[in-house]
């Protein structure tokens, strides 16, 4: 069993370090990229408050297809440059929507979705997926909460691709 549980109030940076700990831990000796995102799937849902999906989406050829998630079922695959995953796997950027809605192009995969954080996995030096969250908050996810992910995408590219 792996236990982990953030000190409650913490600010965001110090939430996302611990977090980038956990995530470190359940992957560091694992070969296995399934488990692997599964198991962040289940972390960031766990402990990232106020979602309403989590999870992955690869780069297949050109397109994004699903991968572990939590959440309700979601679009499979994703043409490279549409929706707000897309256009994240495309540009290399990750993209922070305040308002769904107000977004050209998005895709939506659960009416509740109101904002949305998508970061993209770079594995040498390709683009080799997304980590998507969804939030019912309006303008749910900040500079730091980007930074938070952008952190922890870094670290297990390499273990998911
Ligand atoms: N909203 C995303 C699609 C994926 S779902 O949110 C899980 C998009 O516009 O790319």
């Amino acid at each position: 069993m792996y236990e982990f549980a953030p000190a409650p109030g913490q600010a965001k940076p110090e939430f996302y370090a611990d977090l980038l700990a956990a995530a470190d831990a359940l992957t560091a000796d694992e070969p296995d990229r399934v488990a692997n995102m599964a198991n962040l799937a289940a972390l960031i849902w766990q402990f990232v408050p106020a979602l309403n999906w989590a999870g992955f989406y690869r780069v297949i050829g050109d397109e994004l297809v699903l991968g572990p998630f939590i959440g309700k079922p979601a679009c499979i695959r994703i043409a490279i440059g549409q929706g707000v995953c897309g256009t994240a796997a495309q540009s290399g950027h990750t993209q922070t929507v305040a308002d769904v809605h107000a977004f050209p192009g998005h895709i939506a995969c659960d009416a509740a979705s109101a904002s949305e954080l998508v970061v993209p996995l770079v594995h040498e030096g390709k683009v080799v997926g997304v980590i998507d969250l969804d939030s019912p908050d309006r303008a749910r996810f900040d500079a730091e909460d980007a930074a938070g992910i952008e952190a922890l995408a870094a670290l297990v590219a390499g273990r998911i691709a």
